[in-house]
Formats: C-alpha cells, structure tokens, sequence
C-alpha cells in the first residue's frame, strides 16, 4: 500500500497545516502584552529581526525604526552601566539572562525594563538568534524602592532608639544603690532584672538619718522607656536630699529645718501629688519603709504592692495586712502604715510583682506559693544567694530571653 502522506493531496495539507500554525504562532507573538524581539545572532552587533506589537506599545517605536538596529538605543544617560555589562557577558557567552535596567521610550520617557535575553540554538547546537522579552516593571520597581527606603530609614530611627534604650537603662542602673549601707547585724541585697532595656521597677535603701534606712520598692505601670521616665523621676523624689526629696518634710515645731516624713506621709504626698496630675494614665505600686537600726522595727506602707514576704521561724510566709491602693489612681486615698519587727534570723523580702506573675510559655504564673516555697528551702543560703537562686528559678520558667515584665527582689535580713 502507497504511504498516503507522500500523496500531492496530503502534501498540500501538511503545507495549510504549517501555515496555520506558523500564522497562530506570529499571532500569539503579535498579541503578547510584553514586548518581544528577536536578533540576529549571525550578523554583526546582533541587529533586530523582529519586534511585536507589544514592543510598539511599549518603547514608542514602530518595528520598522527599530529592526536592523541593536536594541541598546534604549538605553539612556541613567541607564546602569553594570547591568549593561551583565548583558554584554552574557551574549558574548551565549547564556540566558534576566536584567531589570532603566530605558527610556522615544519620547524620552524613562521606565524601568524587565529584560530577559535567551539564545535560540540550531540541530548542531549553534546559537542563531536570541529572544529578548521586555516587561514595563515601573511601578513594582517604584513599589520595592520605596519600600527599601522606609525599611532603611525605619532600621536607621531603630538604631538611634537602640542607642537611646540603652543610654537610658544606663541612667537607670546608675540610681539602683551601687553598694548597699551597711548595717551592724544587718544584711541587706537586691536583684534588678528590666525585661527590655529599660523598665518600671524602680528600689533602694537610704540613709535617711544615723537611726534609719528609708527602704522602697516600687513598680510603675507598664514597662518601656514611659515606665523608666517615671520610675527615674521617683528617684529623685524618694533621694536624701531633704530640700526637693519627698521622704523629708518642714519639722512641727521649726519649719525651716527638715525632720524624716513616716512612710504613711511619704506615701499619702506622693499619692496626693501623682492622682492630681490629670491626663497621666501611669500609676504605680509600692513599698516604703523606715528600717529602725536599733530596734529592727520596720515602719512601712504598702501602696497595692505584693508583699511582703516574712520569713520567720524557719518558714516564708506573705504579710496578709499589706495591700492598699496604688499611688496615683485616686486623689484622697488614706492610707495605713504597718509595724513589724525582725527577730534575729529573720528576713524580709520584697518583690515586684514580676516575680509570681512571671508567665511560662503556656501562659502560667510562676505564683506566690512557688516563690513562699523557694525561699523556704533556699533559706539556708547567703540572702545574696537566695535572691540569685530565686531569679534564676524564675527566668527558667519564663521562655528563654522572653520575660513578659520587669522583676525584682529586695531583701533585709537581721542577722541569727
Ligand atoms: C534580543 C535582544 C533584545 C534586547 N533588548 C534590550 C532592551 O530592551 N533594552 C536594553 O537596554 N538592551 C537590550 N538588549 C541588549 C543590547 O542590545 C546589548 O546587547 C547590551 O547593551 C550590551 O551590549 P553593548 O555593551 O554592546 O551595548 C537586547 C539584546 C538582545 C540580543
């Protein structure tokens, strides 16, 4: 039987056949939204055979001005000159390329070319031509550079807030006491953890007179760089300097000499000062005490703050009467002063509440009855110690470098 594609009729429907799909192919070039041209890798500076309709649209010329010509009449004074040699290589080495490079249209307008450059290979492998496919990325490039400027000038205001967090945790750490007074028969030691760089707690022990230390303990609101500016302004109010300190006030009898404020006048003048402050949304909770040197007697306030924590007989157990409401929530608030005295042995501690309230990843406190029961157990060690051994205890609970608040322990101990 004679093959019937060596037929005339079936020649001349393979030739329709071919045109059509020749026909269908320059069609779907023509009508492509991106511009496609194809050079002459045989001829000299690979000049344009063809470039569609797209490429029309694109550039501003017609395919007649532009075919024999190397398509480098695109480029411009603001054209990079790096991603025009990343081109060149890549054509001198018959290699596919992709470049994004400013062009300019005919009437001069720039815009930015997505330009992608593949050599097309012959039966013996030889390269023929190349296809260059053009896209307008303009407004992506626009997009992506100016989104790479706001990240860099965000980075940049980063780093200068950086640099302040840390100058101002600086300031902070240098009112924390350097070395703490020392008192016959008396131990005193504490421990600052801020959960940022800069934080709301705020402690120190003073001394007031040669008969008493001023002890506090307090918590602001929050934490950050607000939290911190409060708590350092409390420092100043809570210092030894009896002109502009809060812990002195004008004597009864000589109001032109000072004498030491109770720590319930202490803490009703800071309340009085603070919840009058309308527009401040900050409060704070605290302690202050005046340790008495000679009889171990500490008079104290509580202002909403934990604590404190007794330990007593062998045992840590919290000092129910505390509580009160913290300073700066409502102006007229009376508060109560409490007495308790330190047999030997015995140990006070206070904490902010970013010790029990420390959360674990699952979103648990680490609780009053875990912190009662460490400081039981650990009370056989140096007051430094237990204080460490407690800290760490809490940071192991807490997700690694992720505490959620601001911690710290402050602790008396009258000597066995
Ligand atoms: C098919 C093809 C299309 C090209 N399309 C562009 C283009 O749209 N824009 C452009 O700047 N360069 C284009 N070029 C690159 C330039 O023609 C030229 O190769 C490049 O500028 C590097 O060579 P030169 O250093 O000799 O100018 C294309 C090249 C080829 C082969």
């Amino acid at each position: 039987m004679r093959d019937g594609r060596h037929s005339p009729v079936a020649a001349s429907l393979d030739t329709r056949r071919l045109r059509a799909q020749l026909e269908l192919k320059n069609r779907a070039l023509a009508s492509s939204a991106e511009g496609i041209t194809i050079a002459d890798a045989a001829l000299p500076d690979n000049p344009l055979i063809y470039a569609n309709a797209g490429f029309e649209r694109l550039t501003g010329y017609a395919a007649a001005e532009v075919i024999g010509r190397n398509c480098r009449f695109l480029q411009g004074p603001g054209t990079d000159p790096e991603a025009v040699a990343v081109l060149r290589a890549a054509i001198q080495n018959r290699r596919a390329v992709t470049v994004t490079l400013l062009n300019y249209r005919k009437d001069g307008t720039p815009f930015w070319n997505r330009l992608s450059i593949t050599p097309v290979r012959d039966a013996a492998g030889a390269v023929t031509h190349f296809i260059g496919v053009q896209s307008d990325v303009t407004e992506e490039k626009l997009a992506k550079d100016a989104l790479q400027h706001a990240n860099e000038r965000l980075e940049a205001a980063s780093q200068v807030m950086k640099r302040d967090m840390a100058a101002a945790a600086a300031v902070q750490r240098s009112l924390l006491p350097a070395e703490m007074p020392f008192v016959a028969g008396m131990r005193i030691a504490y421990r600052f953890e801020p959960c940022g760089d800069v934080g709301g707690d705020s402690l120190n022990v003073l001394p007031i007179d040669a008969r008493h230390l001023g002890v506090y303990i307090l918590d602001v609101s929050g934490h950050g760089v607000s939290a911190a500016l409060l708590s350092v302004s409390l420092s100043h109010m809570l210092s030894v300097e009896p002109g502009r300190s809060f812990l002195y006030q004008a004597c009864a009898g000589n109001p032109s000499q000072y004498c030491i404020a109770e720590p319930v006048q202490v803490v009703t003048r800071l309340n009085r000062h603070f919840a009058k402050a309308t527009g401040v949304s900050q409060f704070f909770t605290m302690i202050y005490g005046l340790l008495d040197k000679e009889t171990a007697e500490f008079r104290y306030v509580s202002a909403g703050h934990f604590g404190p924590v007794h330990f007593h007989c062998g045992a840590a157990q919290p000092i129910q009467e505390a509580g009160g409401i913290p300073v700066g929530l409502f102006p007229g608030v009376t508060y109560e002063q409490h007495s308790i005295s330190l047999s030997k042995g015995d140990r006070l501690y206070f904490s902010t509440d970013g010790i029990p309230e420390a959360e674990n990843p699952a979103g648990e406190q680490f609780s009053l009855d875990r912190v009662l029961e460490i400081l039981t157990r650990k009370r056989d060690l140096r007051l430094e110690e237990t204080l460490s051994s407690l800290m760490q205890c809490v940071g192991e609970w807490t997700a690694p470098g992720s505490p959620s608040d601001d911690a710290s322990l402050l602790a008396i101990e009258r000597s066995a």
